[in-house]
């Protein structure tokens, strides 16, 4: 789909002129007045939609009001969320051609604008032998720059997406590799002897029980100068079965989606390199899948992360952990400013906040509020959890440094008590999109599947 940036919609010659209107007031059309308002009844309550024929009297086919709800009610998200619902609908009608006249927003909507509709146009049929309609191009009033710029971001958040969707026995370690690879990006692959080399034994203990060969992927985006740098870590586990601790079967069901951390970064660093900002981007991903094959690690094994902590396996379902652990102690090595991790991680994070928002948490009560109002004003939601030291009390080992999982209660955040103790010297977060990764069933502006959770924000903390 292509979006065009014009001065008066409503000439227009489409299949589709989108207009809004507020609860209980009027919109900036004629006919949609004198007929949805005054004969029908349509008062503009949020989600709502109301269409019309024009027979000629305009030079749109058909009029598509949707209602925006009550004024003191809305918000960028309501907003984005409206023209998501106006997006599916027209696809619905079979659209290629779709306007939007948008009267009495006191915002620049510029950038949510492109949100909801590219959200809302993605789909993932390449497996279906019938495809979805399509829209070919949407019309708006809107500032260019702005629309552009939220464009890239768009699109790599539906790469992410694709990414996520794409089922594991195409997505492995060596075709994250691949992806990362086609970037215009500095990358580096270190295969299993690299990894070895490296004293990586926490994720190297996760990826030997699966026949596909782990690979650690490091991309590396430099600009001139740079204000400051950062890396972005996400988890890599193509495929989570539990390990030796295998997973009952309806949560291995989505299983393939534990690589939406890695999706999030291969994306951001997509967007980055188009975007051009002034900060040194590492993006770090240690794929591998988590299997059950014969030469798989087994709960009391000892390993020794690159830090030269040990660690006693208490539950292999504990992999993603083991592998960041890793990522964490190489990410510090390189000099960063600042650390953000990315990842599915905990059952516990989705049962505390649903799929509504992320769970985050840090070393730095700045960073993470920073962290939280870039989300906000990029669409996403973050809620910070905590991550006081008592929460890894039940880490304790009697024979090595400590476990990779303690008590049940409260897992979300030993899960980060664990990861902060591979951080050194750096400002760190750690994000977990166990809830917001995936969505079962379709949830506002998304359909069902991978989400593309925190690119958006990632982008817009780096790349403004
Ligand atoms: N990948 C899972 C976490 C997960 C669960 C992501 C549900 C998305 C949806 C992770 O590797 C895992 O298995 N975590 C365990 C940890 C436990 C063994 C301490 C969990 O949450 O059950
Ligand atoms: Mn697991
Ligand atoms: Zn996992």
């Amino acid at each position: 789909m292509n979006i065009q940036v014009v001065q008066n919609v409503q000439d227009i010659n489409c299949n589709i002129l989108v207009v809004n209107q507020f609860e209980g007031e009027k919109t900036n059309n004629e006919i949609a007045n004198h007929y949805a308002i005054d004969k029908d009844g349509f008062d503009g309550k949020f989600g709502e939609t109301y269409l019309l024929q024009t027979y000629d009297k305009v030079p749109a086919s058909k009029i598509l009001i949707i209602g925006f709800g009550k004024k003191e009610e809305f918000s960028e998200d309501r907003f984005r969320e409206a023209i998501a619902k106006a997006v599916k609908k027209s696809m619905q009608m079979k659209a290629k051609t779709v306007a939007f006249s948008l009267d009495g927003i006191i915002f620049d909507y510029s950038e949510q604008f492109v949100y909801g509709v590219k959200i809302a146009d993605y789909s993932f049929d390449k497996y279906k032998s019938e495809k979805k309609d399509k829209i070919e191009t949407v019309f708006v009033q809107a500032n260019q720059a702005i629309v552009s710029k939220a464009e890239i971001v768009a699109d790599s958040m539906n790469l992410a997406r694709n990414l996520i969707n794409e089922s594991a026995q195409v997505i492995t370690p060596q075709f994250l590799a691949d992806v990362a690879e086609s970037l215009d990006l500095d990358v580096r692959i270190y295969e299993t002897d690299d990894i070895e080399k490296l004293g990586m034994g926490a994720y190297l203990a996760v990826a030997q029980g699966s026949v596909q060969p782990p690979k650690f992927i490091h991309m590396r985006y430099s600009c001139d100068n740079p204000v400051k740098k950062v890396a972005i870590i996400g988890k890599g586990i193509t495929f989570d079965s539990g390990g030796m601790d295998l997973k009952p079967p309806s949560s291995m069901l989505t299983m393939k989606d534990d690589m939406s951390g890695a999706a999030c970064v291969i994306a951001a660093m997509q967007a980055i390199t188009k975007l051009n900002p002034d900060v040194e981007v590492h993006g770090i991903i240690a794929a591998c899948e988590n299997m059950i094959g014969g030469g798989a690690y087994k709960p009391g094994d000892i390993l020794t992360a690159k830090n030269g902590k040990t660690i006693e396996v208490d539950n292999t379902d504990a992999e993603g952990r083991l592998t960041l652990a890793d990522a964490l102690c190489y990410a510090c090595d390189l000099g960063v400013d600042e650390v953000i991790d990315i990842a599915t991680l905990t059952g516990a994070c989705m049962v505390a906040l649903g799929t509504y928002a992320s769970g985050i948490m840090g070393n730095d009560e700045n960073f993470v509020k920073t962290l939280i109002e870039t989300g906000k004003k990029a669409g996403e939601r973050f809620w910070e959890l905590p991550i006081w030291d008592e929460y890894g009390e039940s880490l304790k080992s009697s024979i090595a440094d400590m476990k990779n999982t303690g008590s049940r209660w409260g897992g979300a955040s030993t899960a980060g008590v664990f990861l902060k103790k591979f951080v050194k010297n750096v400002k760190w977060a750690h994000i977990d999109i166990a809830g917001t990764a995936y969505f079962e069933k379709p949830q506002k502006e998304f359909i069902e599947g991978g989400a593309g959770a925190g690119v958006r924000t990632l982008v817009k903390y780096i790349a403004g």
